[in-house]
């Protein structure tokens, strides 16, 4: 039986992250340079039904069967699996890897669940349309974080910019002129979880406010896709800023957050905003010119990382 490998990238929101949760649109990009890739082979002396998963990078090694039910990597096999019992599939053995930094708003979890579900079902013979290993990581993401508004699962299924509406069809971006978004990790982990459950607690407690700021931040988003679509992508830069004091209202950002977001626009970047869940994780800026100093003064802000996105006209 032939090896399966799959890979998924990683991905970043360029603006609308929470209020996505509340019904407002969204702007998601791939990130190609960095990705989750999952091989399965067969085991040609094992029995079948007998999965195991190995995952270095979290130094995992077991039967997939013998981790919890929850657990997101067997939810991923689960998902495949679907009526089937695993005594139906021939012995195998899934490796993970991942160079998606975790917890940090670029769609690590969601970018291992779509590589794992698209290996898996080809070995077995399924191959998978992407929007059936988006529904599927979907499945997988609601375990990690609860109410996932399905962006990060559309646009890493995808591998495309997409423009998102929940519960409507997505929308492919198009783009008018390309640019370049820098990303710089703050070395803090993000909380994705929390920081949905927080606002979502805010939201019960005073909605009128915090429909309000949702609105603010849908109104910056169906802008943006306007200025992508047809306009100048340099005109994005105000649209971050004001993106990234609308998340600072929902108290989303953090302290690392806030101080890289103004080291990179005082360097010359055109704009920037956390991006992802928040409390940690990453932040994007907007750089046309002198891009290198910008990663220096990012790094003297305590950037621990930075990875350079072109995003190319389509
Ligand atoms: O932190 P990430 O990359 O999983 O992004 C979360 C984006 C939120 O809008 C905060 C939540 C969601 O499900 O859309």
């Amino acid at each position: 039986m032939p090896a399966f490998t799959a890979t998924a990238p990683g991905k970043f929101i360029l603006f609308g992250e929470h209020a996505v949760v509340y019904g407002e649109p969204a702007l998601a990009f791939p990130v190609t340079t960095i990705q989750a890739r999952a091989n399965v082979n067969a085991l040609i002396k094992g029995n079948h039904g007998e999965i195991y998963i190995e995952a270095p990078d979290i130094s995992l090694s077991a039967p997939v069967m013998e981790l919890d039910p929850d657990h997101p990597l067997r939810a991923a096999v689960s998902a495949v699996l679907g009526e089937k019992g695993p005594g139906e599939i021939p012995a195998c053995k899934i490796q993970v890897t991942s160079t998606i930094p975790p917890a940090s708003g670029l769609g690590s979890s969601a970018a291992v669940s779509a590589a794992i579900i698209r290996a898996l079902s080809a070995f077995i013979g399924q191959r998978l349309s992407d929007e059936q290993v988006s529904h599927l990581t979907f499945q997988v993401e609601k375990i990690h974080h609860g109410t996932p508004s399905g962006i990060d699962n559309t646009v890493i299924a995808y591998q495309k910019p997409v423009y998102y509406l929940k519960g409507e069809p997505f929308q492919f971006l198009s783009i008018n002129k390309p640019f370049l978004i820098l990303i710089a990790n703050s070395g803090r982990p993000g909380h994705t979880r929390e920081a949905v459950q927080q606002v979502h607690q805010y939201w019960i407690n005073d909605r009128e406010r915090y429909d309000s700021v949702f609105k603010s931040i849908g109104r910056i988003s169906k802008k943006a896709k306007e200025l992508i679509n047809t306009g100048s992508p340099v005109e994005l830069g105000p649209l971050m800023d004001e993106n990234h004091s609308l998340l600072q209202e929902l108290e989303v950002s953090s302290p690392e957050l806030d101080r890289l977001v103004k080291a990179a626009r005082k360097a010359g970047a055109l704009g920037a905003k956390m991006s992802g869940g928040g409390m940690g994780g990453n932040i994007i800026a907007l750089v046309d010119e002198g891009v290198d100093q910008v990663i220096e003064a990012l790094n003297s802000a305590g950037a621990v990382n930075t990875i350079i996105s072109p995003i190319s006209a389509s």
